[in-house]
């Protein structure tokens, strides 16, 4: 009995240590940089940025996204506002030889008393990877010419760097963030939600939308940026008579969520280089037997780690936050899909809605099961790390209130904006690195070597 007693008093000894151990490797960062807080307004109308391209019917507001999952479409998307002119894409491999076209379709919509341009969508199909194409449009009025490089077909070892924005807006915040983006060089943005915030203006006023557009061409125009949906994509406004969700963004962001079985805009998934990014809507119904529940567990049954070897998900609103602002609205879905991800062995999980940075450690929370108090966030090898980049830098300006102590989850947080790079190496390494937007000079404050779960389960992340 004694004996047993002992052995029982040196385990939890033992246990206790570990503990020790965990609790003290597990505290995390609250980075000291402040940001001055000023108030956030968006950028006058008059604003350089948002300056109409010169031309009657000039195309404006031109963005391209993924138009298939695999990289061998592109949906170019425009508006025109004077007529509605042709919807017809000419494009090539050299600016001189636009010798191929595809036919655009176009649509418009009413909000309120607003009514929008022609919006044109144009999907070029059957395209090289790798290859960079000069496109144009605006045929019988004013023609623009832009490019784009289609990304590269999927293999394991296909390096891709990619952006990562979210809640960018369109202040001077804002333009500081593209700024700061353009000059870190992504081929790809994954925009982790909440694009104009029009909404925060009278009556949603949808020229924001337009303004927003006409400020992002600049980038989006020449790299396929990745659409998540966020809070202000929602638009629902019954005391305006609009009660149809989403209807500014899905009328003029169209998402590739066919060709990966997804029956709505706002769920899909596509492949970049070795990575199979999952894009979640936190605001479209997620319980079980919901069709995005059901997608989502078909979806990681159809990822070939062989193929591409990063699992990425991303969607609005983060399961692990340490801020007071949004605290925990993410846990609906955290609890509906986290056991999946930790399953699945998901390598990053991105989010944006909380206005500040912050990234976790790998951790689960998937033991609790009502009675038994299980109920706590540990250190999962087998679990995603959780990023939240909220911090393009909108109207609503900086989250800078957090929860005290910081939590063991948590591994570093910073309330600045900025906008962060995952650059993916090979199957096994991906460098990671956020940037803040520290007064115009480009400082990375925060950077992780990723091991894949895939192919280096056992490996931890080094800085
Ligand atoms: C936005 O940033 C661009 C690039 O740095 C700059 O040329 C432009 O003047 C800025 N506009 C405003 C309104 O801040
Ligand atoms: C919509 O209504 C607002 C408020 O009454 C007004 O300021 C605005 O000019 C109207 N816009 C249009 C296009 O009628
Ligand atoms: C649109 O422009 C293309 C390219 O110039 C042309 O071939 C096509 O006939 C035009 N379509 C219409 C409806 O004008
Ligand atoms: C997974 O991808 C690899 C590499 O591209 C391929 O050889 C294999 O057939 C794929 N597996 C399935 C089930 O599609
Ligand atoms: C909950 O977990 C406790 C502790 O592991 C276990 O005793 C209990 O049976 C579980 N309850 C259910 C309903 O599974
Ligand atoms: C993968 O990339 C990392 C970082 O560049 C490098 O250290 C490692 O050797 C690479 N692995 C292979 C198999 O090339
Ligand atoms: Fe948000």
């Amino acid at each position: 009995m004694g004996a047993l007693r002992r052995h029982h008093c040196l385990i939890a000894a033992f246990v206790l240590a570990g503990l020790l151990l965990v609790q003290a490797e597990a505290r995390g960062v609250t980075s000291a940089y402040r940001r001055r807080l000023e108030a956030a307004e968006d950028m006058p109308l008059d604003a350089d940025v948002f300056a109409v391209p010169p031309g009657h019917n000039a195309p404006q507001q031109v963005h391209v996204t993924l138009g298939d999952q695999a990289g061998t479409a592109m949906t170019v998307s425009w508006v025109t506002v004077d007529e509605v002119g042709n919807s017809t894409v000419m494009y090539g491999r050299a600016m001189g030889r636009l010798d191929m076209a595809a036919e655009g379709t176009h649509t418009r919509y009413k909000y309120h008393n607003y009514t929008s341009g022609f919006i044109h969508h144009c999907t070029l199909t059957s395209l090289e990877h790798g290859t960079k194409y000069y496109y144009a449009m605006g045929f019988g009025h004013t023609v623009r010419t832009f490019w784009f490089t289609t990304p590269p077909k999927p293999g394991p070892d296909v390096p891709f760097r990619m952006g990562l924005i979210g809640d960018l807006g369109q202040t001077s915040d804002s333009n500081s963030t593209l700024t700061h983006y353009e000059a870190t060089g992504g081929d790809a943005v994954l925009f982790m939600g909440d694009l104009s915030y029009a909404d925060k203006h009278p009556l949603h006023d949808n020229n924001r939308w337009d303004t927003w557009g006409r400020f992002s061409e600049r980038s989006v125009a020449y790299q396929p940026w990745i659409w998540v949906t966020g809070n202000h994509e929602v638009d629902y406004a019954p005391e305006l008579g609009e009660t149809t969700p989403f209807k500014p963004f899905s009328h003029r962001y169209p998402t590739p969520h066919r060709s990966s079985g997804s029956p709505e805009p706002y769920w899909y998934s596509v492949k970049l280089a070795s990575a199979h990014i999952i894009i979640l809507s936190s605001y479209s119904a997620f319980g079980k037997y919901t069709p995005q529940y059901k997608w989502l567990e078909a979806e990681l049954k159809r990822v070939n780690r062989s193929e591409t070897p990063w699992l990425i998900v991303a969607s609005h609103s983060p399961w692990y936050n340490s801020y007071n602002f949004h605290y925990m609205e993410g846990e609906p879905m955290r609890v509906q899909f986290e056991q999946w991800a930790v399953d699945a062995r998901v390598d990053l999980v991105f989010a944006g809605h909380v206005h500040a940075y912050e990234r976790s450690h790998r951790v689960s929370n998937i033991k609790y099961n009502i009675t038994d108090g299980r109920c706590k966030p540990v250190r999962d090898r087998r679990a995603p790390v959780y990023m939240t980049i909220g911090d393009g830098g909108n109207i609503e300006g900086l989250a800078d209130s957090m929860t005290e102590p910081q939590p063991s989850y948590s591994a570093f947080r910073e309330a600045s904006f900025g906008h962060a790079v995952l650059d993916i190496k090979n199957r096994t390494h991906a460098y990671y690195a956020w940037y803040r937007n520290a007064d115009g000079v480009k400082v990375d404050a925060d950077t992780v070597w990723f091991t894949n779960r895939y192919y280096m389960p056992n490996h931890d992340d080094s800085r």
